[in-house]
């Protein structure tokens, strides 16, 4: 039995131990704002915070989740108004949607790291999250927004 909390709840998993984390929150748990994308570890549609570190779940078998505390997207602020999520609304950030959850996760772990972080930070930070729809400039925008610094 794997242990993990999720969204601050303690849930017990007994299925496969070489399940991919992004399995268990999406189809199980049907937590369905973490994204499928490439499952290679290289699009970051799957980024949720693991122990408080952006962490791409699609790479990261059941068994490393062991004991670990997991935020998605659902549970990043209840209401939705985490400061970057804030951001995002303002800046009317998505246009299909699909990368944003895994934005959002990956922008506010850099801010929870880095506070007001330089462009040179963001685009260390952002990199691996591809967004097809290139809303790259939008998303740079919001997180300087959401860390007070003129966009
Ligand atoms: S689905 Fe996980 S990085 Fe692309
Ligand atoms: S908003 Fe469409 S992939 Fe990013």
């Amino acid at each position: 039995m794997i242990r993990v909390e999720v969204n601050g709840e303690e849930r017990q998993f007994e299925g496969d131990p070489d399940m991919p984390l992004l399995w268990y929150l999406h189809d199980l748990l049907e937590l369905t704002g973490t994204k499928f994308g490439c499952g290679m570890g290289l699009c970051g549609a799957c980024t949720v915070h693991l122990d408080g570190a952006a962490t791409r779940s699609c790479t990261i078998p059941m068994k490393r989740a062991e004991g670990k505390s997991v935020v998605t997207i659902e549970g990043l602020h209840i209401p939705g108004d985490h400061p970057v999520q804030q951001a995002w609304r303002e800046m009317n950030v998505p246009q299909c949607g699909y990368c944003q959850s895994g934005q959002i996760m990956q922008a506010a772990a850099l801010l929870r790291d880095k506070p007001k972080p330089t462009d040179a930070d963001i685009d260390e930070a952002m990199q691996g999250n591809i967004c097809r729809c290139g809303t790259y400039q939008r998303i740079r925008a919001a997180i300087k927004s959401a860390a007070g610094v003129r966009a």
